[in-house]
């Protein structure tokens, strides 16, 4: 998708000093852009606040994230913000997130309609609360006629379950003669992963400085550009945004092959 150059520059208006709009490549932005939300708990404690205050905080981020992933132009842009091993944090954090996760949902609901945005979950929806299901599939619902940018919410998502899962139906099918087994290739495995039909990621950000994946998307990135960012993800605005892209189209891309003159 092109930007909408006149919203977009409207949108970055107050440039902070240390990056500008002018040093962005509209032609070569990101098709895909994934963000590992992390540091919420670090910032509400470096504030002497309860955890819970740095996920709400959070989601003030993550809502100017989507519009800014709206403006630059992307076709997807996705987001971590509960992973398979989350289940073993207190039991009071778990309830406040699967929560705030229906909440926002229904909050965010009209800035999708009038972006245009489509909705998508990655993960095991199943062990969710009854409640946040319904909500996300009312989410679904309501914007499956969207023929703008794909919004996508890991949530109860690991890597590593979705490709034993992918696994697990391949399997079968071989079994019961569906499939056969000289036939798996990597695009049978990519279309039984949560994000089949979506390209991979260009850029992954993770936000708190980790230098990890904490098993996240491990197929999808294997040719992903990273950017670790200090900032915790309640801090993280539209200009930090920008500095990432920005840094992203400074990077040379090779795929393996070797740099085209
Ligand atoms: C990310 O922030 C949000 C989720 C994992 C749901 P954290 O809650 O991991 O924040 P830190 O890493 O403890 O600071
Ligand atoms: C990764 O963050 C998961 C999400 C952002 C949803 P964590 O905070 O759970 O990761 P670790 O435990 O530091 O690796
Ligand atoms: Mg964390």
């Amino acid at each position: 998708m092109l930007p909408d150059i006149q919203k977009l520059r409207e949108y970055y208006s107050e440039a902070p000093g240390d990056v500008s709009l002018d040093e962005l490549d509209l032609e070569r932005v990101p098709r895909h852009v994934s963000i590992i939300m992390d540091g919420n708990g670090r910032w509400a404690t470096a504030r002497g606040l309860d955890r819970s205050k740095g996920h709400v905080a959070g989601v003030d981020a993550l809502r100017e994230a989507v519009t800014t992933s709206v403006r630059l132009g992307l076709d997807v842009f996705s987001v971590y913000a509960f992973s398979t091993e989350n289940w073993r944090r207190p039991q009071r954090e778990v309830d406040l997130l699967m929560h705030l996760f229906a909440t926002t949902l229904v909050n965010e609901l009209p800035l999708f309609h009038q972006e245009n945005v489509r909705l998508r979950f990655l993960g095991d929806l199943e062990a969710l609360p009854e409640r946040t299901r319904v909500v996300f599939q009312r989410g679904l619902d309501e914007t499956a006629d969207h023929t703008g940018m794909v919004f996508a919410l890991a949530v109860n998502y690991g890597s590593r379950a979705e490709i034993a899962r992918a696994a697990r139906s391949i399997a079968l099918d071989v079994l019961e003669g569906r499939l056969d087994a000289s036939d798996v290739d990597e695009g049978v495995v990519s279309d039984r992963l949560y994000t089949a039909g979506l390209p991979d990621p260009d850029l992954l950000i993770r936000t708190s400085g980790e230098l990890r994946l904490s098993n996240y998307l491990l197929w999808q990135l294997a040719y992903t550009e990273f950017y670790v960012t200090d900032t915790l993800w309640p801090d993280f605005d539209r200009w930090d945004y920008l500095r990432a892209v920005v840094a992203f189209q400074g990077r040379s891309r090779r795929f393996g092959g070797v740099v085209r003159s």
